[in-house]
């Protein structure tokens, strides 16, 4: 376990994994603690499939590269496959202009990666993928939407890269815009 600070500043998206397996006891405890994740009204609106199976792992590389992207998921044996279901808002606390369950996801994402690296996996998000390819691979029904694609697993390194990051004054503002 690492102090907060260190779990920030360590993750970051690995693209080389080595082939140690992860544990499910790992994806348990990351599972859970992404479902404490905070979402608009509780409502949750996501389902973490995991996928660990050899023979769909195989699979997986062919599914989710996308032209030159992606191609480092030959080397990965764990995906979670992070979809969207229905929010249940409640009623007066919706506003038109958002899309919440867009950003529950992301923020329940968000958790997925920094717990893993508090457990000393290291992940890399994936957003390219062949939707309708992932679907039937993996039985998910069509009107689900699958939004990211987490690769988890044990980098081949443990080097930490210089964030490459706009400048804060960029960025953030106090008290005006
Ligand atoms: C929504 C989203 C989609 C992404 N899609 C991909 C992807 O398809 N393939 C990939 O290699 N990295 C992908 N990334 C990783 C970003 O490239 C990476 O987070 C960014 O360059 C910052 O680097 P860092 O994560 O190492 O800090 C994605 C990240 C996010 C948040």
């Amino acid at each position: 376990m690492m102090e907060f600070n260190q779990v920030v500043n360590k993750r970051q998206s690995c693209r080389k994994f080595s082939d140690k397996k992860v544990e499910n006891e790992k994806l348990e405890i990351i599972l859970q603690q992404a479902s404490s994740a905070p979402s608009a009204c509780n409502s949750q609106p996501w389902k973490f499939v995991v996928v660990n199976n050899e023979t769909l792992v195989s699979k997986m590389p062919d599914v989710l590269q996308v032209g030159n992207i992606n191609k480092f998921t030959s080397q990965v044996n764990t995906f979670i496959v992070i979809c969207e279901t229905k929010a249940v808002l409640m009623a007066g606390a919706t506003c038109d202009s958002q899309y919440y369950a867009q950003m529950d996801i992301g923020i329940a994402t968000a958790y997925l990666t920094l717990s893993a690296k508090n457990q000393g996996l290291d992940t890399c998000i994936m957003g390219a993928f062949k939707d309708a390819e992932v679907k039937q691979l993996l039985s998910i029904p069509e009107d689900v939407k699958i939004k990211l694609i987490l690769a988890v697993g044990y980098a081949q390194d443990d080097t930490t890269r210089t964030k490459v990051r706009k400048s804060l004054e960029k960025t953030c503002s106090f008290n005006q815009w």
